[in-house]
């Protein structure tokens, strides 16, 4: 007889894909909202990885150990696989089944096939149906990128904002600052059948911005107890492998795409020190990535606003304005920014390279002034609704697609394409639709 009711709620994960592998994900947690469900007690969990989702052949199986200490989930270091391939797969726990998942591998080292890679952040569920998720999946990215903002520690408002507030949270709910409330936060996201959906369809690469700890938090302020717990919760609920490095979690990182893409993720939150919103280590890590990549596109993918902005912001890369430039010297002649954050889509010409700045999935926009445009000549593009990015590189060129829904306050929105850019040198094309 079963211990334990279906543990696979939370569905199932990849990540960090490599020529020759990826990170599988689950957890099990029978009952998400009410501390995941499980015996305190370690779980067996088999894992199989095939190249039909029927399973008839198995590429890869093993078992692993789910622990309480780890909220029952897994993280599977998948190996052997071939480059640039599909896989699925799934795991068993209990005489339970997941969901299958879909997966793929990155290309070969000097392939140069292209790449698709759809671009996703900040998610606040209280604002909104994650609709635009269900349209990054049919565009069918080879991976998906996510600059933060994945959940919002935020508890319930005394007063909710007319108009903002959709999907209200739980009237008990308080902000997150203990490890249990941060993992029923993710568990409360992940039974979004649109978030899950995307999961299951494609690797993801994601980088935490403020919200998965404690809004604009930066460098050592606050609680360490409480990013300690922030920290734990994310690397639980998300399909890579990050380890506390000192008194941080090491997000930073270089995933290599054929001789088409080098990523660069970077981690604009944790080591921030005066005047340096990346910390010293991290700095020279990236400037050393940055003068010697040698793949055709080399990519900045960061939580923040990276161009000037007039007026400038607090809680961007204008407050670093010598960071910024040390990057901007160390940067390809093929370089181009990723970023988030601001809630609203944004294409900026840099001093050397282009900007893409995705906008929200749901997450509520600030108020934007008329004439935003018009004081910042370097800012070519602007759109106010909630949406996602899909990047498209290739040895020729590298383009991008705004893709906007008109609305989240209820579910169902179209999609459409905003406008679609094409990056030469520090120039915007904008490609007619
Ligand atoms: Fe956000």
């Amino acid at each position: 007889m079963a211990k334990i009711k279906f543990p696979f709620t939370l569905g199932v994960a990849s990540g960090e894909p490599a020529p020759d592998g990826v990170i599988i994900w689950t957890r099990l947690a029978p009952d998400p909202l009410n501390g995941g469900g499980m015996p305190a007690s370690a779980f067996d969990v088999r894992w199989e990885v095939a190249e039909d989702d029927r399973f008839a052949k198995l590429t890869a199986s093993g078992t692993t150990r789910a622990q309480p200490s780890g909220a029952h989930s897994v993280h599977v270091k998948v190996t052997g696989l071939r480059p640039a391939s599909v896989y699925f797969y799934r795991f068993r726990a209990d005489g339970h089944t997941s969901r299958v998942g879909r997966t793929k591998t990155a290309p070969a080292p000097a392939s140069t096939a292209p790449l698709k890679i759809a671009v996703a952040s900040c998610q606040r569920y209280e604002h909104g149906h994650f609709t635009a998720y269900k349209h990054l999946v049919a565009d069918d990215p080879d991976v998906v990128l996510h600059l933060g903002d994945y959940i919002y520690e935020y508890g319930k408002p005394a007063v909710a904002e007319p108009g903002r507030y959709v999907r209200p949270l739980k009237d008990s709910t308080a902000a997150c600052t203990t490890l249990n409330a941060y993992r029923e936060r993710y568990a409360l996201y992940r039974l979004d059948p649109d978030l899950q959906a995307a999961h299951a369809a494609a690797p993801w690469i994601t980088i935490p911005d403020d919200h998965e700890v404690v809004n604009n938090y930066g460098g050592r302020t606050g609680d360490p107890k409480r990013r300690k717990a922030a920290y734990q919760a994310n690397a639980e609920h998300l399909p890579y492998r990050v380890k506390p490095a000192g008194d941080a979690m090491q997000y930073y990182r270089r995933r290599t795409f054929g001789a088409v893409l080098d990523l660069l993720v970077a981690d604009a939150r944790q080591y921030r020190v005066a005047g340096d919103i990346l910390g010293p280590a991290q700095t020279t890590w990236l400037l050393d990535r940055l003068k010697t990549s040698t793949a055709r596109w080399t990519v900045l993918a960061q939580a923040l606003f990276f161009a000037p902005r007039n007026p400038p912001s607090a809680d961007a890369w204008d407050a670093y304005p010598q960071s910024r430039r040390k990057v901007l010297d160390a940067a390809p002649e093929n370089f181009v920014v990723l970023s988030g954050d601001v809630h609203n889509a944004w294409a900026a010409r840099l001093d050397r390279g282009v900007e893409f700045v995705v906008t929200s999935i749901s997450s509520a926009p600030p108020a934007v002034r008329d004439d935003a445009l018009e004081r910042n000549p370097h800012l070519a593009f602007f759109d106010g609704r909630r949406g996602y990015l899909v990047a498209h590189a290739s040895m020729e060129e590298f383009t991008v697609d705004y893709r906007a829904v008109p609305y989240v306050d209820r579910p169902g929105a179209p999609v459409s394409t905003a406008a679609s850019f094409r990056a030469v040198g520090n120039k915007l094309e904008r490609i007619d639709l």
